[in-house]
């Protein structure tokens, strides 16, 4: 822990608060990265609701800004530090006029930067790490008694035992879906991904506990639940009457919530898709049919170096049992060009493998070198010139598959859940399925409703559709 920086007099005093006076602050949270830090920050605003914060979505009037951070690319943490650079700025501004601005880094730049960033950044006031969320509240108070605060432990204790669930109302007021992390960090070791040291090794959360947790969100008017963990699907734990449980029965257990009517995961590795959770598939109506599964790279020579222990063939038989079980199932994935050792054939494998599956949906990146990860200690590092043009190519492939399964969409009659008020008044926005955005004329009174619509249109990144007749569940 570091000394506090001294601040001008006047501005200290300003910040002094007898204890027993209640905490009027207010809290704005910026996200970057995956879904699990979309979570992880409706938990950090649920614990410091328990302190008194509230969370605000303007960041002027905020008295703590927090950044819940994300390292999975070099972009990703320069970002971060362009973002403390402004901050500063405002920082001093504030304290010239006598206002508080207290400032926070969570997630996994705080992990691996730790009191690096008190030293890059000299205006953070809490350094703390994904872990450990359940002590900000202490952190803070720490942090506004004088000392600056790193927390980047793997705690012992499980913050999720720790952290507070949040009032029916503000369940209610987050909308009708909802995130639940079942599973956090990795124990898979791919060369390129910094996960394994940022998330710390694989845990996963207790069935009660996910139970509960998703009983109280259906309970607060959610009706779809998406299961998030790095990597999901390898979730373990004991079951209610022993042995233990993977994640398809987990799914099964899930689907029978009334109220609950749609299930989703995400992200899966191929290695973990187990029989159970094929059969959930096949057996499920409330498990969406869309799944988020990587690959990465089509070369086996590439795979193997990334350490992913599949073959190229291996994954594609998997896709075909899945679908053999679940014909309407829509796949999306992930994909990372310039790996170390790339070359045009590898590449062109990839293109190969992209060909085959037919995505719904995908992520490409540029291999993006992480230090301390194996893949940054490989010599033959592909030029950038290289990376760019081969991303490029398979983005026009994968943007022309997203498009072919929109325009497939065209005339299907399906099942939307209504999620929020949509661009123009009278119209809704909703999600098919497979995870489309859908536009249709509807109240807001019916959020929530899932009801059954046509698909009459495409637009860039959403669908058009019309009511269909009749309310498929309220
Ligand atoms: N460079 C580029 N992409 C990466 N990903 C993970 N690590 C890297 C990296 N070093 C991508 C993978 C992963 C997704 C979340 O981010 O495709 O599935
Ligand atoms: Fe990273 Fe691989 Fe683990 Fe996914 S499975 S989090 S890509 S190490």
């Amino acid at each position: 822990m570091n000394e506090h920086v001294s601040l001008p007099l006047q501005a200290e005093e300003a910040f002094q608060r007898p204890d027993s006076r209640p905490n009027t602050r207010k809290v704005f949270i910026k996200t970057y990265g995956c879904q699990m830090n979309v979570y992880d920050s409706t938990r950090m605003s649920d614990a410091l609701a328990s302190d008194g914060y509230v969370t605000t979505e303007e960041m002027a009037e905020a008295d703590l800004i927090l950044l819940n951070t994300c390292h999975i690319r070099e972009k990703a943490a320069d970002k971060v530090y362009s973002a403390l650079g402004r901050l500063r700025e405002m920082k001093k501004t504030r304290a010239a006029e006598g206002r508080e601005l207290m400032i926070g880094v969570a997630g996994c730049v705080a992990q691996a930067e730790g009191e690096e960033i008190l030293r890059r950044s000299p205006s953070v006031d809490v350094v703390i790490g994904p872990q450990t969320y359940h002590r900000l509240p202490e952190a803070l108070r720490n942090a506004r008694a004088g000392k600056r605060v790193v927390d980047t432990e793997y705690a012992v204790e499980d913050k999720f035992e720790h952290l507070p669930q949040p009032e029916k109302a503000k369940v209610r007021a987050r909308g009708v879906t909802s995130f639940l992390t079942v599973q956090e960090g990795c124990d898979k070791f791919c060369t390129f991904c910094v996960v394994p040291y940022t998330r710390g090794s694989e845990v996963s959360r207790p069935v009660q506990q996910i139970l509960d947790e998703a009983e109280r969100l259906v309970d607060g008017g959610v009706r779809e639940i998406t299961l998030l963990g790095q990597n999901v699907n390898a979730w373990r734990a004991e079951g209610p009457k022993g042995g233990e449980w993977s994640l398809g029965d987990l799914l099964y257990r899930l689907a029978e919530i009334p109220g609950l009517a749609r299930l989703r995961y995400t992200t899966s590795h191929p290695r973990d898709m187990d029989d159970k959770l094929i059969e959930a598939h096949r057996d499920l109506r409330t498990l969406m049919p869309y799944l988020h599964l990587p690959v990465q790279a089509g070369s086996d020579r590439i795979l193997k170096a990334m350490n992913r222990r599949h073959t190229a063939a291996e994954y594609l038989r998997l896709i075909e049992r899945i679908r053999s079980v679940r014909p309407d199932i829509a796949m999306s994935g992930d994909f990372i060009v310039g790996f170390p050792g790339e070359t045009d054939r590898d590449f062109e494998d990839t293109l190969r493998i992209v060909e085959d599956v037919n995505y719904a949906s995908a992520f490409s990146f540029k291999y993006s070198t992480r230090p301390g990860t194996p893949g940054a200690e490989l010599g033959d590092q592909v030029a950038e010139e290289v990376k760019s043009e081969r991303l490029e190519r398979l983005q026009a492939l994968l943007l022309k598959q997203q498009a072919d399964f929109a325009k497939s969409c065209v005339g299907k009659v399906i099942d939307l859940l209504l999620e929020k008020p949509g661009r123009m008044p009278g119209q809704v926005i909703g999600r098919s399925p497979w995870l489309q955005s859908v536009n249709v004329d509807a109240k807001t009174s019916q959020i929530g409703d899932i009801i059954q619509v046509r698909i009459i249109g495409t637009g860039p990144n959403s669908l058009f559709a019309e009511p269909a007749g009749s309310l498929v569940g309220a």
